[in-house]
């Protein structure tokens, strides 16, 4: 049997490894750099594979994205587009996704920055009651985690509707599509809620001219990709109230820099790119089935349209 190369950024594969090996003990699976002959090789698992190295296997017959994203996938200028690219479509991955808007609408939406400044001088003042009915959540991006989140959203009582390439047919969900259709999303979206693929269409769609489109005093959260988001105009929009708040998952420099101006502004929620992780005990099951497919000369499943990016 053929080879399976793997390689998940800077962490160690071995965990990885044995959850696959649970699900299917004949899978021989070995760790980049050391993985021997590259003719072996007919399935490559990755997260931040240097560029390059995928060229270097020429019975190459899929790649695993180890992650939703293949971003990090496409941006090699050396892929080999005659080998198909699945990624991960988990369960798991778009309940947590969902689980980091809601907390994060929650956590905007009831001030809890403001309250637990209260709470450290040991002030007792409720003040007013929230008014939930005001929350419309848009959504960029309806696809396999925001269409997910949407769903979720709408089983907590809020408004929601969602922008895709492609028109959607969700119970309870305004869809829209193109960039007229953004437009009017965001006429009434107070609640920005962006998971959308990186991709030559989404760098820097996130910007001063979109968040004036709003209603002034919105908010928004970012679990897209970092490159989405033109950073300066997050801290001028905040500046000048048309944006009052925000959390944002992904950021153009990760880690980001101690010396990057988000650190100190508490009215951005900071979290370290780990809204929604691959959770390999659940995810493992998928991963081995794609291996199967294709050794069958079946397609995998999550196939990304190479021609479109995702
Ligand atoms: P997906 O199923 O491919 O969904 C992508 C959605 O974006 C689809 O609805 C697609 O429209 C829409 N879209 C793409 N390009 C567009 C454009 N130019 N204009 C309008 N809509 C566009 O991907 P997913 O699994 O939901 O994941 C989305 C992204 O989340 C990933 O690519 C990754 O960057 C990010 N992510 C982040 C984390 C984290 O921890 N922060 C974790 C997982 C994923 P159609 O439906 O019409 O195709
Ligand atoms: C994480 O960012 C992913 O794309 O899965």
């Amino acid at each position: 049997m053929p080879n399976i190369m793997i390689k998940l950024g800077d962490e160690s594969a071995e965990s990885y490894i044995k959850a696959l090996n649970k699900v299917d003990p004949t899978l021989n699976i070995l760790e980049w750099p050391n993985y021997g002959d590259p003719d072996e090789i007919d399935v490559a698992m990755v997260w931040k594979l240097p560029h390059g190295e995928l060229s270097k296997l020429p019975n190459l017959k899929l790649v695993i994205s180890m992650a939703a994203g293949v971003d990090h996938v496409l941006s090699d200028p050396g892929y080999p587009k005659d080998v198909p690219l699945a990624r991960v479509t988990d369960p798991h991955m778009a309940r947590s996704m969902a689980h980091w808007f809601i907390m994060n609408i929650l956590r905007l939406h009831r001030e809890t920055n403001y309250y637990d400044s209260l709470r450290i001088k040991k002030i007792w003042a409720p003040e007013r009651a929230f008014d939930t009915d005001s929350i419309c959540v848009g959504i960029m991006g309806l696809g396999y985690l925001g269409g997910y989140l949407a769903k979720m959203l709408v089983n907590i009582g809020l408004q929601v509707q969602g922008w895709s390439r492609t028109p959607k047919n969700l119970i309870g969900i305004r869809s829209f599509t193109g960039e007229d259709g953004l437009v009017e999303m965001l006429k009434t979206t107070n609640y920005l809620a962006c998971l959308l693929p990186n991709t030559s269409a989404t760098k820097g769609i996130l910007n001063m001219g979109l968040f004036e489109k709003m209603p002034k005093g919105s908010f928004l959260l970012n679990a897209g990709r970092g490159n989405q988001l033109v950073e300066e105009d997050l801290s001028m929009a905040l500046d000048n109230g048309q944006i009052k708040g925000a959390a944002l998952d992904v950021f153009i420099d990760e880690p980001m820099p101690e010396s990057h101006p988000f650190w100190d502004d508490q009215r951005i929620i900071i979290t370290p790119h780990h809204a929604a992780e691959v959770f390999i005990p659940s995810a493992a099951n998928a991963f081995v089935e794609n291996i199967k497919r294709v050794r069958l000369g079946q397609s995998p499943k999550g196939l990304v349209d190479l021609n479109v990016g995702y």
